[in-house]
């Protein structure tokens, strides 16, 4: 058995000394956990989803209604979780989704999630919405892989300046975030008229910019913060992008290049067609469109289409190791993993997310083990039934 499981053998030794995880170890249950001790707006920001969250909901039922049928006397003495992802050696099919926004989850927000990711060398993608600078997280997660996660602005000097600045600090891939050109109808923040962009959390990449500044008078402070938030307002989101303007990523990005929120194969089919290196499968966590096709529903069909032309990666619903293992089995090449970490990071910190992260890489191993098998790739649809 491989080094992950290893937290199991941890904290059943440290029962013989009193000592029980602080968390749970369920990570279902970290979300009810999360709403008695956070505060209520800052729960409402991660917990909400669009509309009736019917979406939402939708993405959990879809992981429901397939069983993994385990396959036995396979010798499963080793395994190795490692994988490569968009040019990323990574040591499991594990990445951390992009999530802005998280000062107001913990006050060591961004940072502390990448020191969480990078004690264990997961990628960590790096949100436009960051509520600290990508060269600052970058500074925090060390030698750690990091990819960027693109908002992209209507105006295109910031666009290239955010591109060149993720060069600049090491990022390694792009994430074009596709679904999110403005926010979808979210009733939990609605009914708190809670938009943290508005209290100038959120906006920190843009505010860092030197393009950015040139717009508002220089560096932000107190004079020009209002302001500040206005421009940032009016150039967040950009409705009029089309699969034309992609060719301007591929002349100002060296690295691979991701679409994040595809759920259509004919939209991946475009996406190859435009020279993207992958997608990634993906309702946005169903904080957009209310109704919505869950995410795993869309993803069979989706490999199918464009297994062979680009790597496919997927979030929205993603809880437990056997979520990434069925996740994988219908076609993914790693989850990104999304609001586990971010209860993770309101619950306990740095603490937290490494606590969530450990969780899900020794349930992901142990059940890959007891289903006979050793490596990712070894994964296919064969492992799975329709319940
Ligand atoms: C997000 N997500 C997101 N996606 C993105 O591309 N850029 C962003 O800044 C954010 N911000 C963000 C904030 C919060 C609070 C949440 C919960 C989500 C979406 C995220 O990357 C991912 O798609 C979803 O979190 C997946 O759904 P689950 O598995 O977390 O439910």
């Amino acid at each position: 058995m491989g080094a992950f499981g290893a937290y199991q053998n941890e904290i059943y030794q440290g029962g013989l000394e009193e000592v029980r995880p602080e968390l749970p170890t369920d990570l279902t249950r970290l979300e009810s956990l999360a709403e008695q001790r956070m505060p209520g707006e800052a729960f409402g920001y991660v917990a909400g989803s669009a509309g009736s969250e019917a979406t939402a909901r939708a993405n959990r039922a879809a992981f429901e209604r397939w069983r993994i049928v385990p396959r036995m006397l396979r010798d499963v003495s080793t395994t190795d979780l490692s994988t490569t992802v968009l040019g990323t050696a990574m040591p499991a099919p594990v990445a951390l989704a992009p999530i802005g926004v998280l000062g107001i989850v913990h006050p060591d927000g961004e940072s502390a999630v990448a020191r969480a990711a990078g004690s264990f060398g997961l990628p960590m993608v790096v949100s436009t919405a960051a509520s600290t600078s990508l060269e600052e997280i970058a500074v925090a997660g060390g030698d750690a892989p990091r990819w960027f996660q693109l908002y992209w602005p209507k105006d295109p000097d910031l666009a290239l300046s955010f591109l060149q600045r993720a060069a600049a600090a090491g990022y390694q891939a792009l994430v074009l975030t596709v679904d999110t050109y403005t926010m979808g109808w979210r009733p939990r923040d609605l009914d708190n008229a809670f938009l943290p962009f508005l209290r100038a959390v959120g906006n920190q990449n843009y505010f860092s910019d030197p393009v950015f500044q040139g717009l508002v008078g220089g560096p932000i402070g107190e004079d020009n913060r209002l302001a500040a938030i206005l421009h940032w307002a009016a150039t967040f989101g950009n409705p009029s992008l089309t699969w034309d303007d992609l060719g301007f990523l591929r002349d100002n990005w060296r690295g691979p290049i991701a679409l994040k929120g595809i759920l259509h194969p004919d939209d991946a089919r475009r996406a190859a067609d435009a020279g993207m290196d992958g997608v990634i499968v993906s309702n946005h966590g169903g904080r957009q469109v209310d109704g919505a096709v869950a995410a795993l529903d869309a993803l069979p069909a989706i490999a199918e289409a464009v297994g062979d032309r680009l790597e496919l990666l997927f979030d929205s619903g993603v809880r437990t190791g056997a979520d990434v293992v069925k996740a994988l089995a219908l076609g993914a090449r790693t989850v990104l993993l999304g609001r586990p970490y971010a209860y993770g990071l309101g619950l306990g910190g740095e603490a937290g997310v490494r606590h969530v992260l450990r969780c899900v890489l020794a349930e992901l191993e142990l059940t890959l083990a007891l289903s006979g098998v050793t490596r990712p790739a070894e994964l296919g649809p064969e492992l799975l039934v329709a319940a």
